[in-house]
């Protein structure tokens, strides 16, 4: 079968389209043909070697994918042959509260990732995904959709008309506009692009600030909202947490998910967390309860996942590119496999 890995160490240049045996599942494990994968922002991370992670080489990255069960191993009663599937990050992350045991077994780092034809996994580390999805949407199901999906609708309990404010149309907040819409609450929606900011409308989105334009864009949507919103998706973190703080009502919840403008802080200044009695919550993206109730959801209303771009695998180079290139699309970069 054919796989990409990374041979010897991280970079571009080590991603290299290799040949390899088809893995056999053991007992409990199922056999997916894969069918596409999508690149999330972790996986950038992991190739450039930056992740405080052990990774063994040769390592085949990705971690979000989607299949079709071709074989299982003695005693699989989750799945039979032609079940579509996508994979959860965490393989051991069945339900409750995050632990550290269960948050190490991450594919596409520590654990071989998904970008190979055919990937062994256990049964409990893989969920049905919903018949209206193709192949590539279903892919981007795993890590950024999980993401805001757990933030907003399990642990953030969002009800209809609370206000959300999602920053930047990448995978994690076009998502959390989706599921914001799909709720009934109001979503306002940064961007550094105008353009971008009309897809965003054409989603749904309820009010829109261009980020770039609007530097104090947490004071426009104190103005936009009188008193501020019920929950903000952060995923600028260094960047944005302060100002994320000065945006949400008194009372409102702040979830930490991203750190596209940097993890650290060198002095913050915590009286925002205290005058607005914030709830901070970090996220590590989801279980695999939330991820089965997710797919109901996006089952019923029939919700389709944004794709801007897909590649084929030998072409993967290219998608990390404009992944790392951070600008030129909106939702989900995929990959046929
Ligand atoms: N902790 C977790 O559970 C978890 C789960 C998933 C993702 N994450 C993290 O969350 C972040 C977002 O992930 P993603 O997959 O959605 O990323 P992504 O798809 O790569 O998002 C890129 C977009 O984010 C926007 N952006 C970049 N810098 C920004 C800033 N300083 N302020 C506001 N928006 C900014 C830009 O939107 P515009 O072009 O519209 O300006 C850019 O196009 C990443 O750091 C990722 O590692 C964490």
């Amino acid at each position: 079968m054919k796989a990409i890995q990374l041979i010897n160490g991280f970079g571009f240049e080590e991603l290299t389209l290799a040949e390899l045996d088809i893995p056999k599942p053991g007992p409990q494990e199922v056999l997916i043909r894969m069918k596409a994968a999508s690149l999330n922002y972790r996986d950038l991370v992991i190739l450039n070697g930056l992740m405080p992670i052990e990774i063994k080489f040769p390592f085949i990255p990705l971690s979000d994918g989607a299949g079709e069960v071709v074989a299982v191993g003695q005693g699989v009663t989750r799945f039979q042959v032609g079940n579509r599937v996508a994979c959860n990050l965490q393989q051991k992350f069945i339900a409750g509260s995050p632990k550290a045991e269960v948050l190490r077994d991450s594919l596409g780092g520590p654990l071989n990732g998904v970008a190979a034809e055919y990937v062994v996994l256990h049964e409990d580390g893989v969920v049905s995904i919903p018949d209206h999805l193709t192949w590539e949407e279903a892919s981007t199901l795993p890590i950024a959709a999980l993401t805001a999906w757990s933030m907003l609708m399990e642990y953030g309990s969002l009800q209809a008309g609370d206000t959300v404010l999602l920053q930047g149309t990448g995978g994690v907040s076009i998502f959390g506009l989706q599921f914001s819409v799909m709720a009934g609450a109001r979503a306002i929606i940064t961007s550094s692009s105008n353009a971008k900011l009309e897809r965003a409308k054409a989603l749904g989105a309820w009010q829109t600030i261009n980020y770039s334009e609007v530097p104090d864009w947490d004071k426009a949507v104190l103005e936009l909202t009188g008193s501020g919103v019920d929950h903000v998706l952060d995923v600028g973190g260094a960047a944005t947490m302060g100002k994320s703080i000065n945006a949400l009502r008194v009372g409102g919840t702040l979830s930490m998910v991203g750190f596209l403008s940097g993890l650290t802080i060198p002095e913050y200044d915590v009286t925002g967390i205290l005058q607005k009695a914030a709830t901070v919550r970090g996220s590590q993206v989801g279980n695999r309860d939330h991820f089965e109730k997710m797919n109901r959801a996006i089952a019923h209303h029939r919700l389709h996942p944004v794709i801007d771009h897909v590649f084929p695998l030998n072409r993967i180079g290219e998608a990390f590119a404009l992944l790392a290139e951070g600008k030129h699309y909106f939702g989900k970069i995929v990959v046929q496999i």
